[in-house]
């Protein structure tokens, strides 16, 4: 059962969702935990480190997979999803480099680089809690609609519709500067975490919110597909919660 929290607004939603991770960060001081990318987690981020800077949490013993990255972007690549977190976030707090993994872009070889990603999660004994968003077209990570319910970490295409939001200005200002693929968690290794903590703001997620949690689980919506797990927070903001069956 998911629980739904609706705040008023995205600055009310970071710092729910930093309190949130931190509180279980404070419970257990060796989680592993699971990240994402995109607008959306940004204020998380900066609540995070400010949490960081008060004193209120440590990451010094946290492990951290992220969900997702651009195929044939480097870590020094400003849009690179390994630049985005050292920027937002591992740079800000006290988390060991060595304990923090995004799949690389640059990898010789992305399959073998993505079976890795997920020998690493199971040797570092599973995901505790992933922090996650959703995309216009309901995608989580990169899985696309259409993306098995059963799906691992693997290299994907990005449809047109993710190509367009992430050219939009805020991460490429041209459709042409984005990478056409990326290696991606699966919605099985996404599945596999015990928690999940899925954000949502704005009235663009609107849409794909309702479809995710109100309507039968389906392929067309890749998030949909976490609907039965045991233990999913949403947190989300008036405007994604405006499509949202009364409950
Ligand atoms: C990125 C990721 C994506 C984003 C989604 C929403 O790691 O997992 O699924 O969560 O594209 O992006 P924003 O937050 O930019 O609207």
């Amino acid at each position: 059962m998911a629980i739904v929290q609706v705040l008023k607004n995205a600055q009310e939603v970071a710092r729910a969702a930093a309190a949130f991770i931190a509180q279980r960060i404070n419970a257990n001081p060796k989680l592993v935990l699971g990240l994402a990318t995109g607008s959306t987690p940004q204020g998380t981020y900066g609540e995070l480190a400010r949490l960081h800077r008060s004193g209120n949490v440590s990451f010094a013993a946290v492990t951290t997979f992220n969900l997702d990255e651009y195929l044939g972007l480097g870590g020094d690549h400003p849009q690179s999803y390994r630049f985005f977190m050292n920027e937002n976030l591992f740079n800000k707090v006290d988390i060991d480099p060595a304990k923090t993994h995004v799949p690389s872009g640059v990898a010789r070889d992305p399959a073998a680089e993505c079976a890795n990603y997920e020998q690493a999660i199971s040797a570092a004994g599973g995901v505790d809690l992933w922090l996650l968003g959703i995309g216009q077209n309901g995608h989580v990570a990169f899985n696309e609609p259409g993306s098995a319910a059963d799906s691992r970490t693997r290299v994907v295409d990005l449809t047109e519709d993710t190509i367009a939001a992430n050219s939009d200005g805020r991460f490429f200002s041209r459709a042409e500067d984005v990478p056409r693929k990326a290696l991606t968690a699966g919605i099985a290794t996404i599945r596999e975490a015990r928690s999940l903590l899925l954000l949502a703001t704005g009235e663009k997620k609107a849409a794909a919110l309702h479809h995710a949690l109100d309507q039968p689980p389906t392929l067309d919506c890749p998030a949909s597909l976490l609907q039965a797990h045991r233990d999913l927070t949403i947190i989300c903001d008036e405007a994604a919660a405006s499509q949202l069956r009364a409950r």
